[in-house]
């Protein structure tokens, strides 16, 4: 299987094709903006997080997720089977199609994306059932939400029967899910979306993560691009610090981040220490074009942890 390192991973979530358009700025509303560069990447936060878990070094990975019977799914699937991912999780959907989403990406390497879920929507709490070992072979379980909320919400009380902590990456921003972010070990979620879960804290990070830590969880680390992370415990607070590269394409970064916390924790490291190398592997992960495409590997994050860290 895929490494030494860590542990089983089980993953809950999407798989999508990335249709990647390149443009100077965002286009405003009625204008028609000529793009510079459009390439397909085989994406999806679920999919990206599974794939970045075994170049981490995860001794097996798992992916549990809904594609269309079409060309964009097989294309995904070939995709993580070279991988060493484990695809059994893997249905094929007859009635909808294979999610995609179009990551805009802009000169300064940032981007914003719309998602079209289609397939991945379908995933049902009978479909995480009829999985339920995948989950409960697993050390950690990673879900985002980009799948059906009640799939997600079915993957949580498996995960809990098991006593499979859970990493939850709350991404996107999706209504009626707050209720959720409470029943994971461990919440990881970008500004944009501690802003909307924690709406009362008028955007002070500090005061989203501390809001977002409910009486299950134990950590709650909210992202923040080159300005590094935020990690809140019960009784501490952590600054995790960036690592400084220059940003080509910033699609995965958080799929590498929230899969190399995992990652580190399921392989021994402290909360902390699991987060440092979540950032390196969050900044190896922008200084390439494509998300799946640019997920680092061990061995490229413990070089960087070498050379920046004390
Ligand atoms: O997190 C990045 C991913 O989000 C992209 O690969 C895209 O598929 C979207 O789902």
């Amino acid at each position: 299987m895929a490494g030494t390192h860590g542990a089983r991973i089980a993953v809950v979530g999407s798989l999508m094709m990335d249709l990647v358009v390149r443009v100077p700025r965002p286009p405003a509303i009625g204008e028609s903006l000529i793009g510079r560069d459009f390439q397909t990447f085989t994406g999806g936060k679920g999919a990206n997080q599974a794939v970045a878990a075994a170049r981490l070094g995860a001794e097996q990975v798992a992916i549990i997720g809904r594609i269309g019977d079409d060309d964009f799914g097989r294309r995904i699937v070939r995709t993580l089977e070279e991988e060493g991912i484990d695809c059994r999780g893997i249905i094929r959907d007859r009635r909808h199609g294979t999610g995609v989403a179009i990551p805009i990406v802009y000169d300064d390497g940032r981007n914003s994306i719309i998602s079209v879920p289609q397939a991945n929507l379908a995933l049902s709490a009978g479909d995480i059932r009829a999985m339920s070992a995948l989950i409960a072979e697993a050390e950690m379980v990673l879900i985002q939400f980009e799948v059906g909320l009640d799939a997600v919400a079915a993957a949580l009380a498996v995960a809990a029967e098991a006593d499979v902590p859970v990493l939850l990456n709350a991404a996107p921003v999706v209504q009626h899910a707050s209720h959720l972010l409470t029943q994971a070990a461990h919440l990881v979620l970008n500004e944009v979306e501690a802003a909307a879960f924690a709406p009362y804290a008028g955007g002070d990070h500090l005061a989203e993560a501390r809001y977002l830590l409910g009486d299950g969880t134990d950590t709650v680390v909210v992202t923040l691009g080159e300005d590094g992370a935020l990690l809140a415990q019960p009784n501490r607070m952590h600054v995790i610090s960036p690592f400084v590269v220059e940003a080509v394409d910033t699609v995965g970064a958080g799929d590498a981040f929230c899969a190399a916390y995992a990652v580190g924790l399921t392989s021994g490291m402290g909360v902390v220490e699991a987060a440092q190398f979540a950032a390196a592997a969050g900044a190896l992960a922008v200084t390439k074009q494509g998300a799946q495409t640019a997920l680092p590997t061990r061995t490229a994050v413990e070089g960087v942890l070498r050379g920046t860290v004390t």
